[in-house]
């Protein structure tokens, strides 16, 4: 018998607001701006998210140094006025923050609720106790990334994620309240386990009706069940659910199929709370010989890691800039992401459940032990819990993420940091179990590295038991002290494929993952010649400090001295069933870490696309051995010198065999072996028509060529969306390109462009890729890089039609127009 009937009320009584509009943004401290009648009327009125750093000039003096962007940090100011109504005065209200970086202290009236220096995690607070109905509330954010450097890569300043106002009843499902898993898993049924935690925030005790809808993806009910709740005031209660799902149709990484569960509390034949959780049924495992299964079916994880930033958006979360860089990597074949080295914005995650990756959600890129002056590791003994707890609530019912890893390289891992001297009381502090003199003496086997790795792992394994849990090692051998905590389910290294082969014996029975690989280094089009390597730093430019460690051999061959070609790894992972896959370092660029170079080099070189999203020559590699997609990329470009030695290099698949031709003259048929994913021709550069023709079976079944350009003639614009959704957020990414007159690319152009939108629509940022370029993000104009920049165009809130047009001295110019709708 169904206790209530509220489904079909169609306004949910729970709102969750967007809260970003309208904040008042002042960069610089001052202590008063917390107050309620302090006077912001100066500062700049602007719209969540915010990143100021992506705002700033690059600078050699900003203390972020190159491997955090060179973009300024500082202290700034938010606050936010609004009047709440007296009808809300029931209810319970909340403020949650989805991230601000860094060491944010929270106001309401002048009243500090709280500080929280991880500027990855999610939090936030309830206001209600403060609030003054029918009248003017004032919140005030400070954020302070004063102390640099803190971060071995760009961060981003400022509430750079979603804000949300959220109203509740007294009684509610409690922030990130249900905890969705499912067993049991056949083509014929599977169980849905739910635990869901009310929350009585009145003062009387409450009896209410607690009910589980599971709906399918076209909004079906599934499965339904309910049960009487008693509620004390001021407290929590946990309550079980579980209902069977017959024929369920399982989440998988070609259908990533979503169920929503839907929680209702009724009371009094009224629905007084309503939550929604996303959620999928898939069956996994990790296997020490056999890999990763998902759904009974041995799967390779071919990831990417990634940081947050989103290139000329800086850290500040755009949904569809994620969804794009999401496209883009599947696209490639890639079928998972690593969030390198903290929890992301949620929006990924989300984005990833829908799109069918397999996520590693990882924690902390330190613990204890600190890699940059000011960073995390200061605060870890006082917030690693709390952090570590909300990141584990927050993200456990994404169906997307598939293991958790507790930390990257944290330096607690190396063997001979056993020597770690820590009082008892420290320690216990820190462990927060006790033990004794003799366990903590016992050398390596009980050091404090181990205890405290065991004690995260257990706490996050307390939290949920249903993923395994590892660690991004850079120490491989069992000596490491994560390692010989014995607390990690998947063994992971980033790197070492020296060591791989070992592992079976090393560490018999466990699972392992390559959680980062290759740090190889790419380019989108420069190459040196004749010497056949691939120089990603133009000649042209001052050439600053480069580390001569990372040899640059040939186009595929240029890598970190502790990383590794890309071909090598893919062969590695696919020749090798224990290997349960890779995360390569990185699917896209990122901001900082220019690494091996120095100042004035501002962004990284190892992404597989780059920091516009413009895949580079390795993506096309990635997209024939990981995909069925007709992959057939010629390169490098065919604009030499007459007479020069060129090597010509083709990624391509479903081909027997390739053939190049120079203006119709055949070089020879290659095809490719077990060592190379590649095949080559040594040629000498005469102008006109490089071809390349593949043939299966033989028959023609692709053909590509590259024409020798001219001189830049005119300007093209290629929107990735001409029609965007006027919601004041969505993004039109618009290529740039230079072409000849007979419309080839122009690959060596750097011609200045000049945009002008009129309309709906504003520049949101330009870039083109170029780590070393000193122009601004934020710009009307951008400098092509081998031939290419972005413009980005982001809707303003209404409807209707902007157009831009793009100008460059002496060029033809182009216009194109973006509908809102
Ligand atoms: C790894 C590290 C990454 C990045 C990479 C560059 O060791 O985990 O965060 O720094 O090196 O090669």
């Amino acid at each position: 018998m169904l206790l209530g009937a509220c489904s079909s009320v169609s306004v949910s009584p729970r709102e969750k607001i967007c809260f970003n509009d309208n904040w008042s943004f002042s960069l610089g401290d001052n202590p008063k701006a917390s107050e309620t009648d302090f006077d912001d009327e100066e500062w700049r009125v602007l719209n969540l998210p915010h990143d100021w750093a992506i705002e700033g000039d690059f600078s050699k003096d900003n203390p972020s140094g190159t491997g955090g962007g060179a973009l300024p940090g500082g202290t700034g100011w938010y606050r936010k006025t609004f009047i709440p109504s007296n009808e809300d005065s029931d209810k319970i209200i909340r403020i949650d923050f989805d991230g601000i970086y860094m060491n944010s202290e929270v106001f309401i009236n002048g009243q500090s609720l709280g500080k929280r220096p991880y500027g990855y995690i999610s939090f936030g607070y309830d206001i209600t106790p403060y609030l003054k109905w029918n009248e003017k509330n004032v919140i005030a954010v400070r954020v302070d990334n004063s102390e640099q450097p803190n971060s071995r890569w760009y961060s981003g300043c400022g509430i750079y994620r979603n804000v949300w106002l959220t109203k509740t009843s007294p009684v509610h499902v409690d922030e990130w309240g249900t905890y969705v898993t499912t067993s049991e898993i056949s083509n014929d049924n599977a169980t849905l386990n739910i635990v869901t935690t009310v929350q009585n925030s009145g003062n009387k005790n409450e009896t209410v009706t607690l009910k589980s809808i599971l709906n399918d993806m076209d909004g079906s009910v599934v499965a339904e069940t309910e049960s009487s709740v008693s509620v004390v005031a001021g407290q929590k209660s946990d309550i079980s659910h579980t209902v069977n799902i017959s024929s369920p149709e399982l989440w998988d990484i070609e259908n990533p199929y979503l169920y929503s569960l839907v929680t209702e509390i009724i009371k009094d034949g009224k629905c007084i709370d309503r939550y929604t959780t996303i959620t999928g049924v898939r069956d996994f495992k990790f296997d020490a010989e056999k890999g990763f299964i998902l759904n009974g079916k041995q799967t390779k994880i071919n990831g990417v890691c990634m940081h947050h930033d989103l290139g000329c958006l800086g850290a500040a979360v755009n949904t569809r800039a994620i969804e794009r860089q999401l496209q883009i990597l599947k696209e490639m074949g890639c079928n998972g992401i690593r969030c390198s080295h903290n929890p992301p914005a949620p929006e990924l995650l989300d984005l990833c459940d829908k799109m069918g990756f397999i996520v590693m959600d990882e924690a902390f890129d330190m613990w204890r032990k600190k890699k940059t002056s000011h960073d995390y590791a200061r605060y870890f003994n006082e917030w690693h819990e709390k952090d570590l707890r909300d990141f584990i609530l927050r993200d456990r019912n994404h169906p997307s993420i598939f293991v958790w890893s507790i930390g990257n390289e944290v330096l607690e891992q190396w063997s001979d940091a056993k020597a770690d001297t820590l009082s008892l009381e420290e320690a216990n502090l820190i462990l927060n179990f006790g033990h004794s003199e003799d366990m903590l003496a016992k050398d390596g086997e009980t050091s404090i590295n181990s205890l405290l790795t065991k004690k995260l792992a257990d706490f996050v394994r307390e939290l949920d038991p249903t993923r395994p849990i590892t660690a991004g090692c850079n120490e491989p051998n069992p000596g490491n002290h994560l390692f010989k905590s014995g607390t990690l389910d998947i063994i992971g290294y980033n790197y070492h494929n020296a060591n791989i082969p070992d592992v079976p014996k090393n560490f018999p029975g466990k699972p392992f993952i390559i959680t980062e690989s290759n740090s190889a280094l790419m380019t989108r089009g420069y190459y040196r010649m004749p010497s056949n390597e691939m120089f990603i730093w133009p000649e042209r430019w001052d050439k600053p400090f480069y580390d001569k460690s990372f040899s640059c051999s040939s186009y595929d061959n240029c890598h970190a001295p502790w990383g590794n070609t890309h071909e090598e790894n893919i062969k590695l992972v696919r020749n090798n069933d224990f290997i349960s896959g890779q995360y390569i370092w990185t699917g896209f660029d990122y901001i900082g870490e220019p690494t091996p170079y120095g100042w004035p080099a501002r962004s990284s070189y190892f992404g597989i696309v780059d920091l516009a999203g413009f895949p580079k020559d390795v993506y096309y590699l990635y997209q024939a051995e990981w995909t069925n997609k007709q992959v057939l990329h010629l390169f490098p470009h065919w604009n030499w010198t007459e007479g020069q030695e060129i090597d010509m290099w083709c990624y391509y698949n479903n081909a027997d065999k390739v053939e190049l031709f120079i203006n119709g003259e055949s070089q020879g048929i290659r095809s490719k072996d077990e060592d190379n994913l590649h095949v080559v021709w040594r040629v000498k550069f005469i102008p006109g028509t490089v071809k390349v023709v593949a043939r299966k079976n033989g028959n023609i079944i692709a053909e590509k060529e590259i024409h020798t350009a001219g001189t830049p003639h005119k300007i093209r614009l290629t929107p990735d969306r001409d029609i965007i959704t006027a919601d004041g957020k969505d993004l039109s990414f618009v290529t740039v390109e230079v072409l000849d007159k007979d419309n080839n690319l122009c690959h060596l152009s750097e011609n200045l462009i000049n945009f002008e939108v009129k309309g709906n629509a504003f520049i949101a940022g330009v870039d083109n890729g170029c780590q070393t370029s000193m122009e601004r993000f934020k710009d009307n104009k951008r400098k092509a890089f081998n031939g290419k920049c972005l413009v980005v165009l982001q809707n303003n809130g209404e409807k209707g039609t902007a157009t831009l047009t793009a100008n460059s001295n002496g060029l033809e110019s182009s216009t194109i127009e973006i509908k809102s709708k």
